[in-house]
């Protein structure tokens, strides 16, 4: 084989973690650095709860949802979502959706459906890909794998920051149970939980500012380059 025809595959950083831990921000600013694609994988999975939800469709009618996932017509552009031509991007985000996301991503014929569309985000010159299994599942040969946490009643307090800079009036007792509960249900599934695999590396931002947690990620990336 000549050369020309190494194939090429683009580099990725895996960014796994639990809700709000501030993955999403840290991915996407590594990314920009970078000059980086991004993929929030969680994004796909709120898509098929909001989906759902529009074609009454249950959040545990397994079969269903499967069937669903696979038919979706996504698209992101700029920072927006847009599912069948429709603009998404805030509605997926609400309290409801995460929840939603989280019940819908228990079914591996989900899971499956959705694997061919996060591997389409590798291109060059790279990828970071934020979410629960793009270590342990999606990109299994990620060159670098962070494990981004944070302890639960502290991603409860941005949480509860963030819908207030919204104008909403969250409740933090809710926000923390919810927390939880999801935490335990992302951690405990069958299919692809999350865990921290062993080459990955702990980045715990309980008391690191963003800026510090994107140094962090930037500096372990040139370490292996
Ligand atoms: O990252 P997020 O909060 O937007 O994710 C919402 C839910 O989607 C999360 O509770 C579990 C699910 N999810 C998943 O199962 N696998 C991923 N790679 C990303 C998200």
């Amino acid at each position: 084989m000549s050369a020309n025809h190494i194939p090429v595959t683009a580099p990725v950083i895996a960014i796994d973690g639990p809700s709000a831990s501030g993955k999403g921000t840290v991915a996407q600013l590594v990314a920009e650095t970078l000059g980086f694609h991004y993929l929030d994988s969680g994004a796909l999975y709120r898509i098929v709860a909001l989906a759902a939800q529009q074609s009454n469709i249950a959040w545990d009618n397994a079969d269903a949802l499967g069937k669903l996932a696979e038919s979706l017509n996504i698209q992101f552009k700029q920072n927006e979502i847009y599912l069948n031509g429709t603009q998404i991007t805030e509605a997926v985000r609400s309290e409801e959706m995460s929840r939603g996301a989280s019940e819908v991503a228990i079914h591996p014929s989900v899971r499956a459906a959705l694997v061919h569309l996060q591997h389409s985000f590798r291109q060059t010159p790279g990828l970071v890909a934020d979410g629960r299994d793009m270590a342990s599942t999606i990109f299994t040969d990620a060159k670098l794998k962070i494990f981004l946490t944070a302890n639960v009643e502290i991603r409860a307090e941005r949480r509860y920051k963030q819908l207030t800079n919204k104008g909403l009036a969250p409740n933090y007792k809710q926000i923390l149970a919810d927390l939880q509960q999801r935490d335990c249900r992302d951690s405990a599934r069958i299919a692809s939980p999350l865990v921290q695999m062993a080459d990955a590396l702990l980045l715990d931002t309980t008391n690191r500012t963003i800026k510090q947690a994107v140094e962090f990620v930037l500096a372990a990336y040139k370490n292996i380059l």
